[in-house]
């Protein structure tokens, strides 16, 4: 078993597991259109946001910690025409030449950062990035859903089943679920799996990646204490606020 790190399987399989997994480019695209300028997207992973933005000539950059997300999401790129420029940086040690006029975070990838210490850095290094009137774009998911169920806790299910075109192989992702819930620590284990149309495992990858959840009022107090005003919340991925009915948040906020 490893810790995530998007390496190996879980990189190389994350577009056809999780491309479709939530409907949110046109949100971002909205809310990042409320200000023109330069654009990071920070943890872009293989690009799933990043390259339709860059299809419509946007200012857009991106940053991640694994180098292969990266060089998945480059060789998308390229095969489109696009050449992004894309920083192989975490993003709690992020420090990049220039200011930008927005900086997202897409795919929950903030709640990776499991320590307090590492999330107030990230904040502070997203203050530090950009310009006087910028804003900053996290989402955030609570697991409610697991939460009211805790009876589901330890048990594997099948989250994914699909099949690669390019060898007709069959993709299974297997998931497993725990809570810390003093901590708000969410463990997930993910079981990836290759199997051929004869039904040989040809590879398998147990991966055990360790998600924070935080509630709004948390959240809040966070970006408060990093220095960030005019903070708004969207629920779901839609223009209302965030409320009881949510379990998806996203906030922006600016300097
Ligand atoms: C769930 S994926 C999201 C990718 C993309 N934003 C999306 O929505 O499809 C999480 C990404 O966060 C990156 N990541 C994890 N920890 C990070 C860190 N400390 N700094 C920068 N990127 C990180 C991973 O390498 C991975 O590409």
């Amino acid at each position: 078993m490893q810790e995530t790190n998007y390496e190996g399987l879980e990189a190389s399989l994350y577009d056809l597991i999780w491309q479709d997994e939530y409907d949110d480019e046109a949100f971002y695209s909205w809310l990042l259109s409320e200000k023109n300028g330069k654009i990071l997207e920070v943890a872009c992973g293989t690009g799933r946001i990043l390259i339709p933005l860059l299809q419509r000539n946007w200012d857009i950059q991106g940053l991640d910690a694994s180098e292969t997300m990266l060089n998945l999401c480059k060789k998308t790129a390229l095969a489109k025409g696009l050449n992004p420029l894309l920083h192989h940086q975490k993003m709690e040690e992020m420090s990049l030449p220039e200011k930008y006029d927005s900086i997202f975070l897409p795919g929950f990838s903030f709640q990776l950062l499991t320590l307090r210490d590492q999330a107030d850095q990230a904040l502070q290094h997203f203050r530090n990035h950009l310009n006087k009137d910028g804003q900053l774009i996290i989402s955030t998911f609570v697991p409610w859903d697991f939460l009211q169920n805790a009876e589901g806790e330890n048990i594997w299910r099948l989250r994914k089943e699909t099949l690669r075109p390019k060898d007709n192989t069959q993709i299974l992702c297997h998931e497993a679920l725990a809570t810390a819930r003093q901590e708000q620590l969410l463990t997930v284990w993910n079981r990836y799996e290759v199997i051929s149309s004869e039904g040989k495992l040809l590879e398998t990858e147990l991966r055990r990646m360790i998600i924070r959840w935080y509630f709004q009022n948390e959240f809040l107090l966070l970006l408060e204490k990093a220095g960030f005003k005019n903070i708004e919340t969207f629920g779901d991925f839609s223009s209302d606020p965030a409320g009881e009915e949510h379990s998806l948040i996203t906030y922006r906020a600016t300097l």
